[in-house]
């Protein structure tokens, strides 16, 4: 039994949730063992973090703290758990996010950013290196089309509010994320209707062999 570690990224409004509910059915109905969670969040310490994050005013560095200590009991409470009984992993958002949102978009340092994460991500034994997931599924969207799509449609968090700039950079992040870590990132384009997305995700994992 090996648990596997898939996490979901993209820029607000890129549609990942339905395709990350659909792919959970279709592993449960070849056999496996699903864990669905998601960043900011995944448990009620790191929900309660969550809800300061997308609503109170603070620093840059408050934020990625806040975000990190989520993510540290997320992994202790959940992840790291399930991965051990063999279940799959589906995280909405992972620390890729971390780095495109306060790395690209508020332009914090990057440095800092790689610290906290080997702090939080460290595995329980050194030679294992950082937790990271096995795979990354970045729903790619441009920041305009994005834009459109969330215009109206609720009332904005502090990150749903920014600007289409703020976005563009988000977006350039995830590319350089993805471009450091070329062969754990599989890149969906996700300016089409939601049946060619999911078609070009199927075709995409089986290729690689996650179908
Ligand atoms: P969600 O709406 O996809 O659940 O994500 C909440 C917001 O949090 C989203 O706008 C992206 C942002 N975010 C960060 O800024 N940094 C992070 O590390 C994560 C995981 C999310």
């Amino acid at each position: 039994m090996t648990g596997r570690f898939i996490s979901f990224e993209g820029i607000d409004g890129a549609g990942k949730s339905t395709h990350i509910e659909a792919l959970a059915d279709a592993w449960r109905a070849q056999g496996r063992c699903v864990t669905l969670t998601r960043e900011p969040g995944g448990t009620p310490l790191a929900e309660q973090l969550r809800a300061l994050v997308l609503h109170q005013s603070m620093d840059a560095l408050t934020e990625a703290l806040l975000i990190f200590a989520g993510r540290r009991d997320h992994l202790q409470q959940v992840i790291e758990p399930a991965l051990a009984r063999g279940e799959w992993v589906l995280c909405d958002r992972f620390t890729d996010a971390t780095f495109a949102y306060q790395g690209g978009g508020r332009g914090f340092d990057l440095e800092v950013l790689h610290t906290l994460e080997r702090w939080v991500q460290a595995a329980s034994a050194p030679e294992l290196g950082l937790r990271q997931p096995d795979l990354t599924i970045w729903f790619d969207l441009p920041a305009a089309v994005a834009a459109q799509r969330l215009a109206g449609a609720r009332v904005p968090d502090r990150f749903e509010a920014q600007p289409q700039a703020f976005f563009e950079r988000v977006r350039e992040g995830y590319a350089q994320r993805m471009a450091q870590n070329p062969t754990r990132f599989l890149r969906v384009q996700a300016d089409q209707d939601r049946a060619s997305v999911w078609q070009d995700l199927q075709h995409q994992l089986e290729a690689r062999g996650w179908r």
